[in-house]
């Protein structure tokens, strides 16, 4: 199945199946006549995965970067942009990343700047990056100050999502991925009875497809499109304050189902929608097997403080909330109710 992302000014595809890495030499082949080069860039686990054989079958040179969320930074961008030029691409060459989120972003933001920008194509290889990070042409490395600081739109010529490389991912890694398959389903304002007839093929393309729309209708983020971040004001604070002392501890996608269940409270609080919305938002978590634990040690007001430096909001608290007229974002909410909420969203735990 393809999915179309109609910017205003070009389409590209998202291509989705099994087996479907199989297509993307061809691809490039055929739309980029002019490309001389074309170079891979992924992590040295995820070139000894057995599905990593279409790229051994193509016999293109590879570049291995670090991974995980805490190899998105300046170094990292720094060295893959001298193998860049060592493999003296030129802007009519392309590079394709093979992996997950973090890998998608940051070759993504390495293409945005290389010679002021050259092709990429992106095969997502994790849950996450398959229903989000990889779609819609946000690039990004992290600075110590928060995540996905510094960064570009840059559109991919093309994405594939192969199912077939979902099989050797780890748990938590699955896991993360359904903390943002949980927040399309909510922003769809689907049921959770119909969830447990859903496959997993049909989630992703439920969420790429959410997402393909999304973007269509706001490629910049000048309105419709900061509803993808339903969910993100809470996580994006817990995650980077679990960053900085532990790598591991809070993946993106968990941080995003904590995040879910905390911003269907704060809008009961504030009157927004009813408890049903709330018990609405906890079943879907728990059918999909996310936990809305905020990690213990972590202080209510240093985690209101970190939503405050949220890249989405301007200097108040800002969040993606549910409502009688839909999602929308509220801006100036009142800390003291975000941190009474928070405290008591905690003691549930
Ligand atoms: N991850 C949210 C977006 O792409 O807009």
């Amino acid at each position: 199945m393809n999915v179309e992302i109609a910017l205003r000014d070009r389409t590209y595809e998202v291509a989705l199946g099994e087996g479907v890495r199989h297509e993307v030499f061809d691809f490039i082949r055929e739309s980029c006549p002019r490309a001389k080069a074309v170079v891979v860039v992924t992590s040295a686990s995820l070139r000894a995965q057995p599905w990593f054989d279409f790229v051994h079958e193509a016999r293109v040179p590879v570049i291995e970067v670090p991974e995980g969320e805490s190899a998105k930074n300046f170094s990292a961008l720094e060295a893959l942009c001298e193998e860049l030029a060592q493999h003296t691409l030129s802007r009519d060459d392309v590079v394709v990343s093979v992996g997950g989120g973090a890998i998608t972003d940051m070759v993504g933001f390495a293409a945005a700047v290389y010679l002021r920008g050259i092709e990429v194509v992106h095969v997502a290889t994790s849950l996450v990056g398959q229903v989000d990070a990889a779609i819609g042409g946000k690039t990004a490395i992290d600075l110590a100050a928060g995540k996905n600081l510094v960064g570009a739109f840059h559109q991919p010529l093309r994405v594939f999502c192969d199912f077939e490389t979902l099989a050797s991912l780890p748990e938590r890694e699955r896991l993360s991925g359904m903390g943002e398959i949980a927040k399309c389903w909510l922003l769809e304002g689907r049921d959770v009875r119909s969830l447990k007839a859903t496959s997993l093929a049909q989630l992703i393309e439920m969420s790429v497809a959410l997402k393909a729309t999304i973007v269509g209708e706001d490629e910049f983020e000048s309105g419709r499109r900061a509803l993808l971040n339903y969910g993100h004001t809470l996580a994006h604070a817990i995650e980077a304050l679990a960053l900085a002392r532990d790598a591991d501890e809070l993946r993106h996608g968990e941080a995003v189902a904590i995040g879910l269940g905390y911003a269907a409270r704060l809008a009961h609080a504030l009157g927004r929608v009813d408890a049903g919305v709330v018990v609405g938002h906890d079943e879907v978590l728990d059918m999909l097997g996310l936990h809305r634990n905020v990690p213990r040690d972590l202080d209510t007001m240093d985690i209101v403080r970190a939503m405050g430096h949220d890249k989405k909001a301007h200097h108040d608290l800002t969040f993606v909330l549910a409502g009688a007229h839909g999602f929308e974002v509220v801006a100036g909410v009142d800390p003291e109710t975000v941190a009474r909420v928070l405290e008591s969203f905690r003691g549930e735990a």
